[in-house]
C-alpha cells in the first residue's frame, strides 16, 4: 500500500519548491507529474512530430519511457533530461500537448505505475481529481496571479533571463484559462481537498502548513 500527497495548483504557485521541502521532511518521494507532459513534448520536438499528427504521436507514446530517479533526474528514452525540459521550445508546446486525450490517457498510466508501491508527494493539476482521487491527503496551492507573475520575474532574474512583468503576467493568466477550462482533466479543487493561499506566505510558512494540514488529515484517518 502505498500514501499519496496530491498537491494540485496552477502555474507559479511554488508547488515544485515546497513539494520537495515536503517530501525531504517527510521522507516522500517527490513526483512531479509537469515533467512527464514535458517529456512527451520534448520527444515530439525531437521526432518533428506536429500536434496535429495524432497516429504518429500514439506510436510514439507506445515505446516512450519515462523514468524519474530518487536524486531527481529524468530520463526520456535512456537520455538525462532533467533541465532540457525546463527550455523554451519545450514550455511553448507543452501546454497545448497536456489537452490531447491520447497523451493524458498514456501519462495517467505512467504517473500511476510511477508511484506504485511508494510513498509519494504528487504535484500537478488533476492529482487529487483524476490520477489518485483517493489520495490520503489532497492540497491545492494557490496564489493570486500578480503574485505568481512578481515570483516568476525573479526567479527568471536569479538566471539572468530578461522578461518583462506584463508579458509574465498574461503568459500565467492563458495559461491559466487553458489548463482549467480544458475538457478532459482540468485544472480544479478537487471537493475534499484543502485549499491553500501562498499569496502572503514565505516558502517556510507554506511548507509548516503543509506538514500540519498531512499530520492532521492522517491522525484523523488513523
Ligand atoms: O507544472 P508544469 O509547468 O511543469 O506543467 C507543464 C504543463 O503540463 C502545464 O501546462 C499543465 C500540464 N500539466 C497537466 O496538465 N497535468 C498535470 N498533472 C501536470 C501538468
Amino acid at each position: 500500500m502505498s500514501f499519496v500527497v496530491a498537491i494540485d495548483g496552477p502555474a507559479g504557485a511554488g508547488k515544485g519548491t515546497i513539494t520537495k521541502l515536503v517530501g525531504q521532511k517527510l521522507g516522500l518521494v517527490n513526483i512531479d507529474t509537469g515533467a512527464t507532459f514535458r517529456c512527451v513534448a520534448l520527444n515530439m520536438l525531437q521526432e518533428h512530430i506536429d500536434i496535429q499528427e495524432e497516429k504518429r504521436i500514439q506510436e510514439m507514446l507506445d515505446k516512450i519511457n519515462i523514468e524519474m530517479h530518487p536524486d531527481g533526474k529524468i530520463y526520456l528514452n535512456g537520455e538525462e533530461v532533467t533541465h532540457r525540459i525546463r527550455e523554451n521550445d519545450v514550455n511553448d508546446l507543452v501546454s497545448p500537448v497536456s489537452v490531447l486525450p491520447v497523451v493524458r490517457n498514456k501519462l495517467l498510466e505512467v504517473q500511476r505505475k510511477i508511484a506504485e508501491g511508494k510513498n509519494v508527494i504528487m504535484e500537478g493539476r488533476d492529482i487529487g481529481t483524476v490520477v489518485f482521487p483517493d489520495a490520503d491527503v489532497k492540497i491545492y496551492l494557490d496564489a493570486t496571479a500578480e503574485e505568481r507573475a512578481r515570483r516568476r520575474v525573479m526567479q527568471n532574474q536569479e538566471k539572468g533571463i530578461e522578461c518583462s512583468y506584463d508579458e509574465v503576467l498574461q503568459g500565467i493568466k492563458d495559461r491559466d484559462k487553458r489548463d482549467s477550462t480544458r475538457k478532459i482533466a482540468p485544472l480544479k479543487k478537487a471537493e475534499d481537498a484543502v485549499y491553500v493561499d501562498s499569496t502572503n506566505l514565505a516558502i517556510e510558512q507554506v511548507v509548516e502548513k503543509i506538514i500540519e494540514i498531512i499530520k492532521e488529515t492522517t491522525k484523523k484517518e488513523s
